[in-house]
């Protein structure tokens, strides 16, 4: 094997080499099992004597870092970390907040009851459309000229995603409006860069999704959490002082609630009023369970204040890490150029594919099929809760793949029994900022079906209420 090493430094030649070897070790430029060149090798390599190959060879054995094995040569053992971290932990202020992930960014492994919120099932993915879409985009790129793509994203995929939100969200809107991003998390992200200055007020739903907090905290704002209630968002307690309120108004995260009509138009005012921007996080709305999808706020928004988020995390799968954001024409170039200084522009083979599979109706196809069977699996949980009304009210629901309940009584340990039982469900503390009063869960129905409902509402039973028995 190669191996890099610089003899600069004070020092004789042997301890030169000796101290080059040892921070090869510890970089990791070598990993452990590996095999160093023979001494003769690397003597000659290095232009010195074996001996002091072979000295230096000996004192890293001697210090646990290399064995050797008769006629096979000296190997690499299990390095030791490296000492005291050289670089400067980030201080208070912005970036203090990057050295706790938020809670629901620990995104749940699978266990044998599985509720995870926001997580959709990769095997009901149309597979054999997406393969077709991907030959053709790759066909189609094989034939192109090397240049950079475009920052705000692929022309084909913003003019599907304008055609999409026109007839399912109630948007007018033109493919220039749009900047393609990695998620709606990114989004969230260019958002608070080109819009939120530390020491701003950020207003957010209490309880409310911990990553957009993250993201808002991390810029140095002070985030401002708002009490939301049958109908949303109490537009009344908003700070004056906010500069930007992100809402999720479809299917409020993590509760459900759709935020009112009445709400709505209160929220542009107010934001007209105070010169704020909105953030509307539309992440699941496709999915309504009543009636026609309630049409995005953004559709009222008559002067720019709304700034609307998309992901295909739900409608697909968050593997593909692909979303967009509806730019308020007065953020749109200085988004598009946060956008190109952060990560230059979305990866071209996957967005035409998606537009692909948009143009061609198996988006639309995969849609369809999915809202009938979220609606399927969403009577069925609604039902298997309804069989203990002693230990949890389930929250009224008409959209999105999660439901939420709230406890009748608290459940000490929660998490802890959550897990003794292998049921993976998020409790909904650690979606409050403050004090979240009696605690609930968020449970995804995103893959889960069928008898497997049954029996993971009867674990959670077990958990919640000891083995309470149905009515
Ligand atoms: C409130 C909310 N917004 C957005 C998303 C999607 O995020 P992303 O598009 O970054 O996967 C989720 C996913 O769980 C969510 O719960």
């Amino acid at each position: 094997m190669q191996i890099h090493l610089s003899l600069d430094g004070a020092g004789g030649l042997g301890q030169r080499l000796y101290e080059a070897l040892r921070r090869a070790l510890l970089d990791g430029q070598v990993a452990p099992g590996e095999r160093l060149p023979p001494s003769r090798v690397l003597a000659a390599e290095l232009g010195l004597s074996r001996r002091l190959v072979v000295e230096a060879y000996e004192r890293l054995a001697a210090e646990g870092f290399l064995g050797a094995t008769t006629g096979r040569g000296t190997f690499v053992l299990r390095v030791p970390p490296p000492p005291q971290q050289t670089l400067r932990q980030a201080g208070p202020g912005p970036g203090a907040h990057w050295r706790s992930p938020p809670a629901w960014a620990g995104r749940l492994a699978p266990g044998r009851h599985n509720f995870p919120g926001g997580v959709t099932d990769r095997a009901l993915l149309p597979w054999a459309a997406w393969r077709r879409a991907m030959m053709a985009a790759l066909r189609e790129t094989s034939r192109d000229i090397g240049f950079y793509g475009d920052p705000q994203g692929e022309a084909s995929l913003r003019l599907a995603i304008a055609r999409y939100l026109g007839y399912s969200r109630g948007l007018a809107c033109d493919g220039d409006a749009l900047l393609i991003t990695q998620g709606a998390q990114q989004g969230l992200d260019l958002l608070a860069r080109v819009r939120v200055a530390p020491g701003d007020t950020v207003a957010m739903e209490e309880p409310g999704y911990p990553p957009a907090r993250a993201v808002f905290e991390a810029r140095g704002a002070r985030v401002v959490p708002v009490p939301v209630d049958q109908q949303g968002l109490c537009v009344d307690e908003l700070p004056a002082s906010a500069s930007l309120v992100y809402v999720t108004p479809s299917h409020q995260f993590p509760l459900g609630m759709p935020m009112s009509l009445e709400r709505r138009l209160a929220l542009l005012a107010f934001a007209r009023r105070h010169d704020a921007l909105v953030v509307e996080d539309d992440y699941d709305g496709e999915f309504r369970f009543q009636g026609r999808p309630l049409d995005a706020l953004k559709s009222l928004d008559r002067d720019g204040r709304v700034a609307y988020l998309g992901s295909f995390s739900k409608v697909l799968h968050a593997d593909l890490r692909l979303g967009y954001l509806l730019m308020p024409p007065g953020l749109a170039t200085a988004l598009t150029r946060a956008r190109a200084f952060n990560d230059g522009y979305p990866p071209l083979v996957t967005q035409r594919a998606l537009a692909r599979l948009m143009i061609g109706g198996d988006f639309a196809r995969h849609l369809r099929r999915m809202q009938r069977l979220y609606a399927a699996r969403r009577t069925r949980l609604e039902k298997a809760l309804a069989e203990y009304p002693r230990l949890w009210t389930p929250l009224p629901q008409v959209a999105g793949i999660h439901m939420a309940l709230r406890f009748t009584a608290p459940v000490p340990d929660l998490a802890a029994r959550l897990d003794a039982a292998d049921v993976r469900a998020n409790p909904l503390a650690p979606f409050h900022a403050g004090d979240p009063g009696l605690d609930g869960l968020l449970l995804g129905f995103g893959v889960i079906d069928g008898d497997a409902i049954d029996r993971g509402v009867a674990a959670l039973a077990e958990v919640v209420g000891g083995a309470a028995a149905p009515r």
